[in-house]
């Protein structure tokens, strides 16, 4: 279907979104085994969760708005997760590795905040309300990950790999 409208715009990001999402959940569990911080792991554990309820919140969006999802995939996502499972590959676990992965889902969670920074913006701009308030919770999960991340990398996970 081609983009020609705002709400069809809105679709097809809302879509690429879903895509993005589903691919992290694939993902993430992977990230998790292949650190070594203790808390680490957990962070990208709970952020799996908290993904998980992020797919059903675009589910719900689309429902809202009597939307049909399409079927594309995320080509961005598929390109971090394949950097990330570079990573694992080239690099022995330890700290260098976690503080690469730190890194590397930091990548993913810019790309969520600008993704969902445009569907807010979009939601907004169409007079979607209740799409905005569910899609305003995950930008924040997302913001909130991104610098729970910051501070993992600036409170010693940086500090470890470097003195490996
Ligand atoms: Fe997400
Ligand atoms: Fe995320």
């Amino acid at each position: 279907m081609a983009i020609k409208t705002m709400e069809d715009l809105f679709l097809h990001e809302l879509s690429d979104t879903y895509s993005a999402e589903k691919q992290m959940s694939k993902a993430l569990p992977r990230l998790a085994k292949a650190v070594e911080n203790e808390q680490l792991a957990a962070a990208f554990e709970a952020h799996l969760e908290e993904t998980l309820v992020q797919i059903e919140r675009i589910e719900q969006v689309a429902d809202a708005l009597g939307l049909k999802l399409k079927r594309i995939k995320c080509e961005a996502m598929e390109g971090l997760v394949e950097e990330a499972k570079d990573i694992i590959s080239s690099i022995d676990a330890g700290p260098v590795r976690d503080a690469a992965l730190i890194g590397g889902a930091q990548q993913v969670e810019h790309y969520e905040i600008a993704s969902y920074g445009t569907l807010c913006a979009l939601a907004r701009q169409l007079g979607h309300s209740e799409a905005l308030e569910l899609l305003e919770v995950s930008l924040e999960e997302e913001k909130a990950t991104d610098v729970k991340l910051t501070e993992m990398a600036e409170s010693g996970a940086n500090q470890k790999a470097a003195a490996a």
